[in-house]
């Protein structure tokens, strides 16, 4: 299968160390034996705190979001690091230059493109692009909630909604630079117009990952309605 995967910045960077690098090394070193792999990276909170220098320092949005996206690709460079010869060793800064590099037959591993959006997005777009047949979104929560789980005990885990109920869910959230939801909205429109099989999980348990390839219940499946 042609699979791209997203991983949060939060979840690599969480704590400051090589740990997660690691072990999402060695599952895709594993996986990249019978599959294709497009992995995005995101910022987490390195990005979170460069933004918010920079936005104190009088910069607009889309320049925010430009030092997100410098921050997305120096953890791309990191896991770059940790893949060694199985990846190509460069990082895309589009989808075209992603869809060449993966001529090489080895792992593509991308962060941010442009100002707009978060890396959930660029994931979808570029799921759209080289027409994967999985969407993976590995983040820090274990999917999505019917409400915030950190404020309300009585939020449920919602295993299977539709890219349409998704977008609904999702309208009026906020999306300035560094401050996207659990779940971006154009990633949400690429899901449902290209139907795109999707799976949100957490990735703080990287085993998600072959869980979720393997089609097991593992956090929300976003089916394309
Ligand atoms: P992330 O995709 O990491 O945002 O990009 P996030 O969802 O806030 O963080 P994590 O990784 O899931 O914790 C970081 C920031 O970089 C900019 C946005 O400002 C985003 O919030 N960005 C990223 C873009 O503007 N365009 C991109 O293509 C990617």
């Amino acid at each position: 299968m042609k699979i791209v995967i997203a991983i949060g910045g939060s979840i690599l960077l969480k704590e400051y160390n090589c740990k997660k690098f690691q072990e999402y090394s060695s599952i895709l070193k594993d996986l990249s034996k019978e599959h294709e792999l497009f992995v995005v990276v995101g910022g987490g909170k390195p990005a979170r705190e460069y933004i918010r220098v920079v936005r104190d320092l009088g910069a607009g949005e889309a320049q925010c979001d430009d030092i997100g996206i410098e921050v997305t690709r120096i953890n791309a460079k990191l896991l770059l690091s940790a893949l060694g010869d199985i990846a190509y060793q460069r990082v895309p800064h589009n989808f075209q230059e992603a869809l060449e590099f993966s001529a090489s037959g080895k792992i593509v591993v991308m962060g941010g493109t442009e100002p707009a959006h978060s890396t959930d997005a660029v994931s979808a777009i570029l799921a759209e692009y080289i027409n994967a047949d999985q969407l993976i979104n590995l983040t820090s929560v274990d999917g999505m909630y019917t409400k915030d789980p950190n404020k309300f005990d009585d939020a449920e885990l919602v295993s299977e909604i539709t890219a349409t109920d998704l977008l609904e869910f999702l309208s009026g959230k906020d999306v300035k630079a560094g401050t996207y939801e659990f779940f971006d909205t154009t990633a949400a429109q690429m899901i449902k117009r290209s139907k795109l099989q999707t799976v949100i999980t957490n990735g703080y348990e990287p085993e998600n990952l072959i869980k979720a390839i393997n089609g097991e219940n593992v956090g929300t499946k976003v089916i394309s309605k």
